[in-house]
């Protein structure tokens, strides 16, 4: 079964220059799927995350989440959905800092009004799952980003959503964060089915992933999927990336110019 389905997406901004953010996408992820979204700055990785979780609306094509076409869904409709079916997990873990690390992940189910007993009791199966449970009662300024975006990460998926969305999850963290981060979305894929789909800059948080989908210009540019072996499907992201050239700090754009010379 297919958990979401991209046909013959397309993105414009109108402005006083008009620009093709996305060009006729075409894109199928399974149920239970790991894939990750690969690209230069500015080819259209947020745009993309942000036309399938209804953030922006397409200007052409459609998308569909689960056999339902969420673009098309009226205002009420729309937010249900997104409430049920979508999780999101942010380069910024965009918690409140008004609330604590436990209130914070239980808001998408204060939001669908959960009984507070049920609430309690899912935070605190929740919470040991992402190594958090001592870091309930904090407020987000007394705790890591990495724990941070762990709690970013359980607020994602309390509610059971059935497709996780990531833009740069471990843009903000640091090499251990990172892979504490990568291991977690990879037990809550492998061990919940829960399908993922991430956009990242990071070649070896990729590496986790089952499938790194590459674009450039707003166009799909290639795919790869990984074998059994990790440290080879790095090697080969890195590859793609030199293919695909990318900015000044990435790995892959010196390689790419030691390659020119
Ligand atoms: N609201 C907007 N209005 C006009 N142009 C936009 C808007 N948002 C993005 N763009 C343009 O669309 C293109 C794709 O932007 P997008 O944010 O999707 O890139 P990205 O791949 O996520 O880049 P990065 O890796 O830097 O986050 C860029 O050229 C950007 O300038
Ligand atoms: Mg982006």
């Amino acid at each position: 079964m297919n958990t979401l389905q991209l046909h013959r997406v397309s993105k414009i901004y109108e402005g006083k220059i008009m620009h093709k953010a996305l060009k006729n996408i075409n894109l199928t992820v399974s149920n239970g799927e790991f894939v990750a979204i690969m690209g230069p700055s500015g080819s259209g990785k947020s745009t993309l995350l942000n036309v399938i979780s209804t953030i922006d609306t397409p200007t052409a094509g459609t998308v569909t989440i689960n056999g339902k076409k969420p673009h098309d869904l009226r205002k009420e409709e729309l937010a249900i959905f997104r409430r049920k079916e979508l999780g999101f997990v942010f380069q910024d873990f965009n918690l409140l800092d008004t609330l604590t690390i436990g209130e914070n992940i239980v808001l998408p189910l204060t939001l669908d009004s959960t009984p507070v007993r049920d609430m309690d009791k899912k935070l605190q199966i929740i919470a040991p799952i992402l190594g958090i449970d001592y870091l309930l009662d904090k407020r987000t300024f007394e705790v890591s980003g990495g724990q941070a975006q762990r709690a970013a990460i359980a607020r994602a998926i309390i509610h059971s959503p059935s497709l996780l969305l990531a833009d740069e999850p471990t843009g903000n963290l640091d090499s251990k964060s990172s892979k504490d981060v990568m291991e977690l979305f990879e037990t809550l894929n492998v061990r919940d089915n829960i399908t993922t789909l991430m956009v990242t800059h990071d070649a070896l948080a990729a590496s986790y992933c089952q499938r790194v989908i590459f674009i450039k210009d707003g166009e799909l540019y290639n795919e790869i999927h990984r074998g059994d072996n990790r440290q080879q499907f790095y090697q080969q992201i890195l590859n793609m990336l030199a293919l695909l050239g990318g900015e000044k700090h990435d790995i892959s754009a010196v390689r790419l110019s030691q390659h020119h010379s």
